[in-house]
């Protein structure tokens, strides 16, 4: 049976909500990685200037490869360092039920099994996979224990399991395993040396290719056909991505709700590009709050 602590966690995740969790590195701000609405929640309250792809959080490596293809790379990894502080990227499957958002529409997803007890209690109980990042405000340092979250945070999440102070402290090593030779994203709880005696060569990301500093991604998505942004009105051939009580081919947001844009705004673009279009227009966004990140991305997209 589930303890109560365990049963109402799982019925926030059901219901689309936030729950902080204690992993092995740092405190996780944890929702349903399938649900679009959820997972732009964490954004609101991160409150991120930019969608920076989020880590997806699993209990078996069986779960976890039905969201992504398995290499024998990652293989090895997995069965060496898991459960614990590290995570792989690794190609995202076709039929991986994923929200875009988490992967910021990207083709890859970073997964991990965390080491604490309570997490890989609340993944079992929940039985589908967590999206986490680290539980603090954009821009500040990581919480290692429930009162750093509780500090910054407790008005904006519903519930904070504390599992007292996180053995490692460091957010994990990242790995990607879809480049020629893995290559290591962020430094963390698993070292160069552990990494290099088990799979030989192994890379740092060069500033050009991936991650400057933890959070600065450097891909992202975009789509096949031009963008056009701050479009009042398409032209011929063109879809129409709009926002807020207007005629269009996609809404993201019929109320003009951002939380919602948010949601959406991944899931939409790859919708919209089709070859039967020339190009998406996309109506102006309001620069403020989960705005300013959803600005960033189509700019991005725009630009490529
Ligand atoms: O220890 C940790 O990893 C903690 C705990 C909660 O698990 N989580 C964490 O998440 O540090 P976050 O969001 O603060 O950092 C995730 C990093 C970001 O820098 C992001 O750019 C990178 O992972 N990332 C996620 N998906 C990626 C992908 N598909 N390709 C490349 N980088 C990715
Ligand atoms: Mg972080």
């Amino acid at each position: 049976m589930k303890d109560a602590l365990t049963q109402q966690a799982c019925n926030l995740w059901r219901n689309g909500d936030v729950v902080a969790i204690p992993t092995e590195t740092v405190y996780g701000l944890a929702a349903d990685a399938e649900q679009d609405s959820a997972v732009a929640k964490i954004f609101s309250i991160k409150g991120r200037p930019q969608f920076n792809p989020l880590i997806v959080h699993g209990y078996s490596f069986e779960q976890l490869s039905s969201y992504i293809e398995v290499s024998p790379p990652f293989e090895k990894l997995a069965n060496t360092f898991w459960p614990g502080p590290l995570t792989i990227v690794a190609h995202r499957r076709k039929d991986a039920k994923l929200s875009y958002l988490v992967t910021a529409g990207l083709d890859t997803v970073a997964v991990r099994i965390p080491a604490h007890p309570i997490a890989l209690a609340l993944l079992k109980a929940y039985d589908k996979p967590l999206a986490a990042p680290s539980a603090n405000k954009s821009n500040t340092i990581s919480p290692t224990s429930a009162t750093d979250v509780i500090t910054t945070l407790k008005d904006q999440i519903p519930l904070i399991i504390d599992g007292g102070l996180t053995t490692i402290g460091i957010e994990s090593t990242i790995i990607d395993v879809t480049t020629q030779t893995p290559t290591i994203l962020r430094p963390g709880g698993i070292t160069y040396e552990n990494l290099t005696n088990l799979l030989g060569v192994v890379k740092y990301t060069s500033s050009e290719e991936g991650i400057k500093a933890p959070g600065m991604l450097k891909r992202h998505y975009a789509p096949s056909i031009p963008m056009r942004l701050n479009a009042t009105a398409k032209n011929e051939r063109e879809a129409f991505l709009g926002f807020g009580d207007m005629s269009c081919d996609k809404n993201l947001s019929h109320r003009g709700c951002l939380q919602e844009a948010a949601a959406n705004l991944f899931r939409m673009m790859r919708e919209l590009d089709d070859i039967s279009f020339q190009a998406i227009a996309v109506a102006p966004i309001p620069n403020r709050g989960l705005g300013v990140a959803i600005n960033d991305r189509l700019k991005r997209a725009a630009a490529s």
